[in-house]
């Protein structure tokens, strides 16, 4: 699909404009020298309100949708430090509307990090512990929570885990056309785009976008929770239906997604891995920039490491999509940090 029918199809459909973009795309001098080939990070932690992150693009969309309809509550879902949760509180108070967060945890006995957070934008929590979604699919959770939320709030307007739906992931479409833009405006186009996945919806939306403008960027996906049964199908499914949403067939089959699975999860979702902390420990000292304990540390763990050990092609640009989630490293204790 021509580029500018994609831009006038995205700009038809109502968006509530979160932050400026495009978000800066940064060149990283001493991790590049150190890595042998050029690596840059794109800084979608900059946006949005609440202390931002990437569930801001997502945000625009859904709570567009949200206002049009006329609504006054949102439910949403995520896990204790979920960003996602925290960003939609902050996203809804700008509209005046209520949110309801839910947890499959025990409240626990000291908040901290994004929950603290939650508290601070007056956002209502409650807390189910079923314990995690573990070993159910993403869709099968999405209905569990849809009902739970209707019986304790009746009608609302309901937002799944990490915004993952079409309209959600038609943020990331926008964010694919910005990538590839900047990319080819500085000569990167054959780069490897890594990021991480939790729900899978920023994944989906980029393949989206990046199949229906025939971009030749390469995805990498890093799995960061080991949470969903039949993920790369589940991702794969959204990625088509985004595409059929804005008029293009493109069919994903599930081997087609670019998602390292299990491999950077460590012992388990929101629990940061060694990997993790030592990367994190890495970018910090090298570059200044800090990163996320459960998402942006083992995503970039897992870049760090396909590239060390050529995985990732053989020498081409590297581009990092920083996601956010910084609230939660206040919600960890202090444990060795690694360095280069
Ligand atoms: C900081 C951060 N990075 C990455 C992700 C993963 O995004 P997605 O759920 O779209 O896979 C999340 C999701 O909550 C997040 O909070």
């Amino acid at each position: 699909m021509d580029r500018r029918l994609l831009n006038e199809k995205l700009d038809a459909l109502p968006r509530l404009p979160l932050s400026e973009y495009p978000t800066p795309l940064e060149l990283l001098p001493r991790l590049s020298a150190e890595l042998g080939r050029q690596v840059w990070i794109k800084r979608d932690d900059q946006i949005g309100p609440g202390l931002g992150g990437n569930k801001t693009r997502k945000l625009e969309y859904l709570l567009a949708d949200a206002q049009q309809r006329g609504e006054r509550k949102i439910a949403t879902f995520g896990g204790l430090q979920s960003n996602h949760a925290r960003l939609t509180a902050a996203a809804a108070n700008r509209l005046g509307i209520q949110t309801h967060l839910f947890y499959f945890e025990r409240c626990p006995t000291r908040l901290c990090g994004n929950l603290i957070l939650n508290r601070a934008l007056g956002a209502r929590m409650h807390f189910f512990p079923l314990g995690g979604g573990g070993g159910m699919s993403l869709e099968a959770s999405i209905r569990l929570v849809h009902w739970l939320a209707w019986l304790r709030l009746g009608p609302h307007y309901f937002i799944p885990v990490g915004g993952h739906n079409v309209r959600g992931c038609l943020g990331y479409v926008r964010a694919a056309l910005e990538i590839d833009e900047q990319a080819r405006s500085i000569g990167i186009q054959d780069a490897h785009l890594v990021l991480a996945a939790g729900s899978g919806g920023t994944l989906a939306g980029l393949m989206a976008g990046l199949a229906l403008i025939e971009s030749p960027l390469r995805l990498v996906g890093i799995d960061v929770g080991k949470l969903w049964k039949g993920f790369p199908a589940s991702i794969a499914g959204l990625a088509g239906d985004i595409c059929t949403f804005l008029g293009e067939t493109h069919t994903f089959s599930p081997e087609q997604v670019p998602l390292v699975e299990k491999r950077y999860v460590g012992q388990g979702y929101g629990q940061p891995s060694p990997e993790g902390l030592g990367a994190l420990g890495c970018l910090a000292s090298l570059e200044g920039i800090l990163l996320d304990p459960v998402y942006t540390s083992k995503a970039f763990a897992g870049l760090l490491d396909l590239s060390r050990n050529n995985k990732l092609g053989r020498g081409e640009p590297l581009i990092f999509l920083h996601t956010g989630g910084l609230p939660a490293l206040f919600a960890f204790e202090e444990r060795q940090l690694g360095q280069c």
